[in-house]
């Protein structure tokens, strides 16, 4: 069983720490959340499992960690200024505004049908560089983190001697101002992005779009996705992006529906070619604007020296979408058959949170307390994870608890441990809750085979 409600996971998320409300004290921020103690974790495990099956588990692909602020010209250039927009209507009623696509000619907050016609309502966040708020010092949070890939090719080519087909990868916050965020963390104004941007010889670019198709939704199994949970979107022509070519979506059965949880582009020679001077050098098939304001041409030598701008293949994945799917897929209710049930969270260890939790069977022994502390120093400097000793209950709320947040193995000091030799103590298994006994001079070993 999963999650069949948005309120399991977020009611979850809420009291065990994962997400909270932004400025919840303040009645929040509309589409914006925080991470709390286990969200914080789960996410970085989310983004090191990628990172590590993109860069350290492939040799053609390099890192990027570029800022979010961006200067104008970049997303001028790149579409966005002109074309990265929604359809709005405004009620003239009531004053309030919604997405075209999203009303059926009623004013959903006050049934008014007195709308304006559709307006562009570009989704960018503004800002201003330096103390003069004027047109001059215009520049955006950036709207996806693709686009500094694409400015930045030049010279990541130049200090790695890249060849194609090599990609750089990058995993960071982008900002959209979305008109109607919803669904949990599903659609948020403040979001992280894991995004590789993959050059490739024009005319391979089809072949290389099916390839990380299935590579990309491999991983999301070994994620612990169920292959049936997932659908494989291919959109449309009239509703790609603008710069795209073809694009696949990898979608995920989430509590309000089937949507995307990455988008697969292939986003042609559109955002190299815009960004590239003197053009018309090139032989580019996407229609790009003149552009007389860079001071590079962004392209690659191919084997006979030939200069070419490479084509672009796009896996771009939401981390937060990621880990409401993750969430979504690891959640079960129990029934343990003797009229008590239990949430657990049947997280994949590497991305548990907490790795092992240290539970003392008493919590006013000292002998039994000093043995978890000894065990909890010795354990945490293993490079499993996090390990943590808890103290806040009995051992059977303990276990609920470590259920709860997916901690896969909860280790039990009791008598036995400080009475008996060889000294030992239970292992608890998360999903089976089975039990077995274990010396502690094999702990280190043990722990490292499971987790590593
Ligand atoms: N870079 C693709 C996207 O942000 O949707």
């Amino acid at each position: 069983m999963v999650a069949t409600s948005m309120e399991q996971l977020a009611s979850l998320s809420k009291r065990r720490g994962f997400i909270f409300q932004n400025a919840d004290i303040y009645g929040g921020l509309q589409g914006v959340y925080d991470f709390g103690p286990l969200g914080i974790e789960l996410k970085n495990n989310l983004k090191a499992a990628w990172w590590r099956s993109m860069v350290y588990e492939r040799d053609d692909i390099e890192g990027l960690d570029a800022a979010i602020l961006t200067n104008r010209k970049v997303l001028k250039y790149s579409g966005h200024e002109d074309t990265f927009s929604d359809p709005m209507v405004d009620c003239k009623k009531c004053k309030g505004r919604f997405r075209a696509d999203h009303i059926d000619g009623k004013c959903p907050n006050c049934g008014s049908t007195d709308l304006t016609e559709p307006r562009p309502f570009n989704l960018m966040f503004k800002t201003h560089v330096g103390p003069v708020e004027n047109e001059d010092n215009v520049a955006y949070l950036r709207p996806e983190t693709a686009q500094a890939i694409f400015t930045q090719f030049k010279n990541v080519v130049d200090a790695t001697s890249r060849k194609l087909p090599f990609g750089i990868a990058q995993i960071g916050k982008s900002f959209r101002n979305e008109i109607t965020p919803r669904n949990f963390i599903f659609r948020v104004r403040e979001f992280e992005q894991a995004e590789l941007e993959y050059f490739v010889y024009p005319g391979t670019d089809e072949e290389w779009h099916e390839k990380w198709k299935e590579i990309r939704l491999q991983w999301w199994i070994d994620q612990g996705l169920k292959r049936e949970h997932i659908n494989i979107y291919k959109t449309p022509k009239e509703d790609l992006a603008h710069y795209a070519k073809a694009c696949y979506d990898i979608e995920y059965q989430f509590p309000h529906g089937m949507e995307e949880l990455e988008g697969i582009a292939n986003r042609r020679d559109y955002d190299l070619g815009n960004h590239t001077k003197n053009q018309e050098e090139f032989n580019l098939e996407a229609h790009c604007h003149e552009n007389k304001e860079s001071n590079t041409k962004l392209c690659i030598q191919d084997e006979n020296g030939k200069w070419v701008i490479p084509f672009v293949v796009e896996p771009s994945m939401g981390v937060g979408r990621g880990i409401l799917a993750i969430l979504t897929e690891a959640y079960n209710e129990e029934d343990l058959g003797d009229g008590n049930t239990r949430i657990v969270l049947k997280l994949k260890k590497h991305l548990a949170p907490i790795k092992v939790a240290i539970i003392p069977l008493k919590k006013n022994n000292e002998q039994i307390m000093n043995k978890c502390h000894e065990l909890k120093q010795k354990l945490m400097k293993l490079g499993i994870g996090r390990v943590a000793l808890e103290n806040t209950g009995n051992i059977g709320k303990a276990y609920r608890r470590h259920d709860e947040i997916g901690t896969p193995l909860c280790l039990t000091v009791d008598f036995e441990t400080i009475e008996n030799q060889p000294e030992s103590v239970t292992i608890r298994d998360r999903d089976t809750m089975e039990q077995i006994r274990v010396n502690t001079s094999d702990l280190a070993d043990y722990l490292r085979n499971y987790f590593l």
